[in-house]
């Protein structure tokens, strides 16, 4: 371990390879490469003071890069103990000068002391994934929020939870609701989440996802995402919902839907991505086919209780990285993935870098607008403007090299006007 003014990192010799593996990502971020080179030249976050908490990847580090190109002086924490990425901490440490605070598998003493060195930065903005930094501000730091301009915020997880902060009157500073925007929830949630979480499933098994059956908990983007991915493989997909609408959305996308405790009898795959506590409980475990793996796809550890799951056990052993087995007295094992934390940036490498390079052209325009408009902000959380998010849009199909239609003149008038009828 490296501890030093300049962060907190696993190993300093690991950056050569971290700065490889950034400048291999940075080749799928097209987006946020075109916004890097506009912030160079007009340095629009000059001098400002930020503290990011996001997962420490090859794509964050392209985000702070472009941020820093950008005139922020900027410092990042780990958003989960497992989701570093150490060589790339390494990286943005000794090769691009970012202060940094992550190291995989940190314990949750290291990983809160962490937040508080990048607070101690005394950040004019935050950007979170998940929203500790908000948390952390405004219950035990709250001396530095006057200092405070407005922050932003990357997941669903975080956004509901700024949601209930301002609900309760709570929150004091604007957040730009990042994950909000079309080009995040769409693309990121969806195909993101998706594809890493089956990446991640195969990386740490090796299983074969073709004739088994996969239950997905939750569809929202990031449920439909990896029902989908998995059908495509040849899985038997089960979603288990409680929100009637998606619930119906899934049976007429062609998924079996029931409840979880009868999906637990017939699944071999348990995904949950719901963003609540406990959706795979004691009465689902118990029912749970010998070999059955159990994997979490949602921001925080909680989806899957796993102190009940400890009590069903008589034993418990690593069977490979990533890999719990636990044995039940009748003799079953089920085995779960990445101790229940996230299972895509803990047994993966997270969202591919084309789909993180919209999330993070949010996060970069975000940053602008936030400092160009906290002014007329109200403590509230806040979507980034439409335009924005087109614009994004608009550059993602440019790099890909894809044309598409505009309205004519005759087009745009007719959708604008109400006289004509049938
Ligand atoms: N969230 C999901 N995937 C990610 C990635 N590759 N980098 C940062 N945050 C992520």
């Amino acid at each position: 371990m490296t501890t030093s003014t300049r962060g907190d990192v696993k190993d300093l010799s690991l950056a050569p390879r971290g700065k490889d593996r950034i400048e291999w990502a940075a080749k799928d971020m097209p987006v946020l490469r075109l916004i890097r080179e506009r912030f160079a030249k007009e340095q629009p976050l000059k001098g400002v003071r930020m503290s990011g908490c996001l997962h420490i990847t090859t794509e964050t580090a392209n985000l702070a890069i472009t941020l820093k190109a950008g005139g922020a002086d900027l410092v990042l924490c780990a958003s989960n103990p497992l989701s570093t990425q150490d060589d790339v901490a390494a990286a943005l440490v000794s090769e691009y000068g970012i202060p940094t605070y992550a190291i995989k598998g940190e314990d949750e003493k290291t990983y809160y002391s962490h937040i508080n060195s990048v607070l101690d930065h005394n950040p004019q903005m935050t950007m979170d994934d998940g929203c500790d930094l908000v948390s952390t501000l405004h219950t035990t730091r709250t001396d530095l929020i006057p200092g405070i301009i407005g922050g932003m915020e990357e997941t669903t997880t975080g956004v509901i939870r700024l949601h209930s902060m301002e609900k309760q009157g709570v929150l004091r500073f604007p957040v730009l609701a990042v994950n909000d925007s079309d080009t995040k929830h769409l693309f990121d949630n969806r195909y993101g989440t998706g594809q890493s979480t089956l990446d991640a499933i195969i990386r740490s098994t090796n299983v074969l996802l073709a004739g088994r059956t996969i239950v997905v908990f939750g569809y929202g983007w990031c449920g439909r995402g990896v029902a989908s991915r998995a059908h495509g493989h040849g899985a038997n997909v089960i979603v288990c919902e409680v929100d009637p609408t998606r619930a119906l959305e899934a049976v007429m996308d062609g998924y079996r839907v029931m409840p979880g405790v009868e999906a637990a009898a017939l699944g071999d795959i348990f995904i949950t991505v719901t963003g609540d506590i406990n959706v795979i409980d004691q009465a689902h475990m118990e029912k749970m086919k010998d070999g059955a793996l159990i994997a979490n796809s949602g921001h925080f550890n909680d989806e899957i209780n796993i102190p009940a799951l400890e009590k069903l056990a008589t034993g418990k052993r690593r069977v490979r990285d990533f890999v719990d087995e636990y044995t039940y007295a009748d003799g079953r094992h089920v085995h779960l993935l990445a101790e229940g934390r996230l299972v895509n940036l803990s047994a993966a490498e997270g969202h591919p870098a084309s789909v993180m390079d919209m999330s993070f052209a949010n996060q970069a325009l975000g940053s602008e607008f936030m400092l160009n408009h906290a002014k007329e902000l109200k403590p509230q959380v806040y979507t980034l403007p439409q335009d924005l998010d087109k614009e994004i849009a608009r550059l993602k199909l440019h790099a890909m090299g894809i044309k598409f239609d505009t309205l004519t003149e005759e087009q745009e008038k007719y959708l604008n006007s109400w006289e004509s009828g049938t």
